[in-house]
């Protein structure tokens, strides 16, 4: 029999994506219900071939019976809706920061720490875009050399920030006095180091997901994150320049033969030749690509990378199918 699934932001980005990642890597779904706002019910989608009508998020379609229910709503949505729909029995994957850091909730990356779903139900978080990949081309090396400082800067894509953002930067290209609602300044031919809001200790939300989701997903609260978020002006695919200090020395040679065989890593690292990974080449790809894999020039324990990944796919939505993928298989 198949599953029954409820889509929780259907008509947005990631729910939009997810519903695209169900169908092709062919989750077996009899029935799938998409959820909105008022602003969307009654609209049609298309999944597997058939027409759906989008319903009106309520807490009474919460307590219905779902296999699982996946939440793309916004923080606020997850925080009302996630409980009542766990309350009544279902297994949700929200991809809101709200659960993320709560202690009992589950924070997964499926290549790295599946192992937490066992016998699980309830609220499951799916962590924030840029620590997915981030933790996927560091757990290996982690397990290998001991991570004990990151500096991470990053250059996150606009559809991180939702449907609204991608529209902004497409209307700012077009005209340069399209106006700015989503961001704080213009995003065209800009780059704004500002995701989230500013917390007092001078790190916005954002960066702070990242030092602390990381010590959470590795088990491991002594790993010093250093980050800053960055907006540019690019639609898909975040990316991420790493500095990375260990315990042990690591061998550069010895680090791309580890990460060629880690699941889920690409390494694309041939300079000479222009390879590298970038945003555009590996959009609509469900893979971490690393690159510029070199030792520093001073602390021998010390290692720089560039990393990047599709931030609708692994970053959220294929990262959150793959955690559905992980529990079917432990049934
Ligand atoms: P709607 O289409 O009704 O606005 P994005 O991140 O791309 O902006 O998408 C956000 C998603 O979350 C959309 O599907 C949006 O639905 C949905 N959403 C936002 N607020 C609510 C709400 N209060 N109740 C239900 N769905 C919501």
């Amino acid at each position: 029999m198949g599953l029954t699934i409820g889509l929780v932001g259907a008509t947005g980005a990631v729910g939009r994506k997810m519903m695209e990642i169900l169908q092709e890597r062919k989750i077996p779904v009899d029935t799938l219900r998409a959820f909105a706002s008022q602003r969307s019910a009654g609209e049609k989608l298309e999944f597997n071939g058939k027409e759906i009508t989008v319903e009106l998020l309520t807490e009474e379609v919460m307590k219905d019976t779902f296999d699982y229910l996946l939440f793309s709503a916004g923080g606020g949505v997850s925080e009302k809706y996630a409980p009542i729909a766990a309350a009544a029995g279902n297994i949700v994957v929200d991809n809101s920061s709200q659960w993320r850091m709560t202690e009992d909730i589950p924070l997964v990356v499926p290549e790295v720490n599946s192992h937490v779903l066992k016998g699980y139900r309830g609220i499951i978080a799916n962590p924030n875009c840029s620590t997915i990949q981030m933790i996927v081309a560091l757990a290996p090396l982690h397990k290998k050399y001991g991570l004990n400082r990151i500096v991470v800067s990053t250059y996150q894509a606009v559809s991180g920030s939702g449907h609204e953002a991608i529209m902004e930067l497409e209307g700012q290209i077009k005209d340069a006095a399209h106006p700015h609602t989503v961001y704080p300044k213009r995003i065209a031919a800009n780059c704004i180091p500002h995701i989230d809001v500013f917390n007092e200790n001078g790190f916005t939300k954002e960066e702070l997901k990242m030092v602390y989701e990381t010590q959470k997903i590795l088990e491991d609260d002594s790993i010093q994150v250093n980050a800053t978020t960055v907006r540019i002006p690019v639609f898909y695919g975040h990316s991420e320049s790493l500095y990375l200090e260990f315990d042990q020395e690591p061998n550069v040679q010895e680090v791309k033969a580890i990460l060629e065989e880690a699941e889920g890593v690409i390494v694309m690292d041939n300079p000479e030749v222009n390879e590298y990974p970038t945003p555009l080449e590996t959009a609509n790809t469900d893979d971490t690509y690393v690159g510029r894999i070199r030792k520093d020039l001073f602390n021998t324990k010390a290692l720089s990378m560039w990393v990047v990944a599709d931030n609708l796919r692994k970053g959220a939505a294929t990262n959150a199918v793959q955690i559905i993928e992980a529990m079917e298989a432990m049934i």
